[in-house]
């Protein structure tokens, strides 16, 4: 046998082993807009600790970021970055599948049979269309943003995962998920896994700098709200130096300082240490110092993301290689479960 025939193979069946003992994630992130520290701490921060022990897929949902009018040029140049991103922060192609959504069909079909069972009161409750749609107006919102839950429970239930790491604002989709697994079993015959969500307490809900009752969103238009994954450490220091801050000066985290409460969280966060310690730590001190740790803080734990995401960006090739091997491998088990649920419903 070849040499890379059986590379190959040996590879394969290695997959297939692990696949039996480990349980599956599966998690998405969007291309649309600047990915940022609500992201890396809400989402890809925990995903790169789970890749060793559960079988990881994690997917740019291209589809998604098409239910908010998109340039193609720059959706094509967001997809490459956050390509970039999800290298940079240390998901690793060999112990993850890493890849498009787009690229594997069967995310659009599947789809197709849960909208046959999904219900337009179901649909109509999600807080995330009802926030999105009011900014511009329900009639004008377009129905993919509206049917939106129903493609993200395709893209797990594809996967049979059984746990989905997200940030808090993901809760109400992801039992949406659970409904429609459940209610396909319970019709047609066990055929999904009924995942389960995956929510940290720290990080789960960063906030916006400018206005602590906003979540930090890669759709505002005001770029100080955020801290962009990319950005130059500069920039980095610059946005938290002017972050909103609460009245009054000590650094203590309570309802009535949500400015400050969401610095302590980004802050223990980013180092591992928890809220009292640095409430501790702090003790005495005032925002001025506050504010200039922690910008060495986010600096020091986004510069290597940074760098290694830029110099990714600089062989493209490189980037859609590695995506299209991810999607072929996604392909394989997409397939039998989309056609596992088509033969349930009594097609094929
Ligand atoms: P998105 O960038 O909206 O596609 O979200 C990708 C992931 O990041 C999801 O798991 C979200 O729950 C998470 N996320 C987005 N914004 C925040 C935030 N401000 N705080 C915590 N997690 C977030
Ligand atoms: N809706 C998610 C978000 O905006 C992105 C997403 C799409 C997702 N499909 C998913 C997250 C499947 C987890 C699992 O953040």
């Amino acid at each position: 046998m070849r040499l890379a025939r059986r590379l190959a193979i040996e590879a394969a069946s290695a997959r297939i082993g692990r696949m039996e003992t480990k349980q599956r994630v599966f998690s998405g992130i969007q291309p649309s807009g600047a990915s940022h520290l609500g992201t890396y701490l809400g989402a890809l921060k925990n995903w790169v600790a789970l890749q060793d022990d559960y079988d990881n897929y994690f997917c740019l949902v291209d589809l998604h970021a098409l239910t908010t009018p998109q340039d193609p040029k720059v959706l094509r140049s967001n997809i490459r970055e956050l390509a970039a991103i999800f290298l940079g922060v240390g998901l690793d192609p060999a112990r993850s599948v890493i890849f498009r959504q787009s690229h594997v069909s069967e995310h659009a079909e599947l789809a197709w049979l849960l909208n046959c069972i999904a219900k337009v009161g179901e649909l109509s409750r999600m807080t995330q269309f009802k926030d999105k749609a009011q900014k511009g107006g329900a009639e004008a919102a377009s129905v993919g943003l509206y049917d939106y839950p129903v493609l993200q429970a395709a893209d797990i239930l594809l996967y049979n995962a059984h746990r989905v790491p997200v940030g808090e604002d993901q809760r109400q989709h992801l039992e949406l998920s659970r409904v429609l697994a459940r209610r396909f079993n319970g019709t047609y015959g066990e055929t999904f896994v009924v995942p389960e969500p995956m929510i940290l307490e720290t990080g789960a809900r960063v906030m916006s700098l400018d206005d602590p009752a906003k979540k930090m969103s890669k759709s505002s238009p005001v770029p100080s709200s955020y801290i962009a994954l990319l950005d130059a450490p500069d920039t980095v220091r610059k946005k938290i130096r002017r972050a909103k801050t609460d009245s009054g000066s000590e650094i203590t985290a309570s309802p009535d300082k949500p400015a400050i409460t969401n610095l302590l969280d980004i802050y223990a966060a980013m180092t591992g240490k928890s809220v009292e310690e640095l409430e501790a730590d702090y003790q005495g001190k005032g925002y001025g110092d506050f504010k200039k740790d922690l910008g060495e803080v986010v600096v020091e734990g986004l510069s290597p993301i940074r760098e290694q995401a830029l110099e990714l960006l600089g062989d493209p090739k490189e980037l859609d290689d590695l995506l299209e091997i991810g999607a072929e491998k996604a392909r394989a088990v997409a397939g039998a479960t989309l056609r596992d649920a088509q033969a349930k419903m009594g097609l094929g």
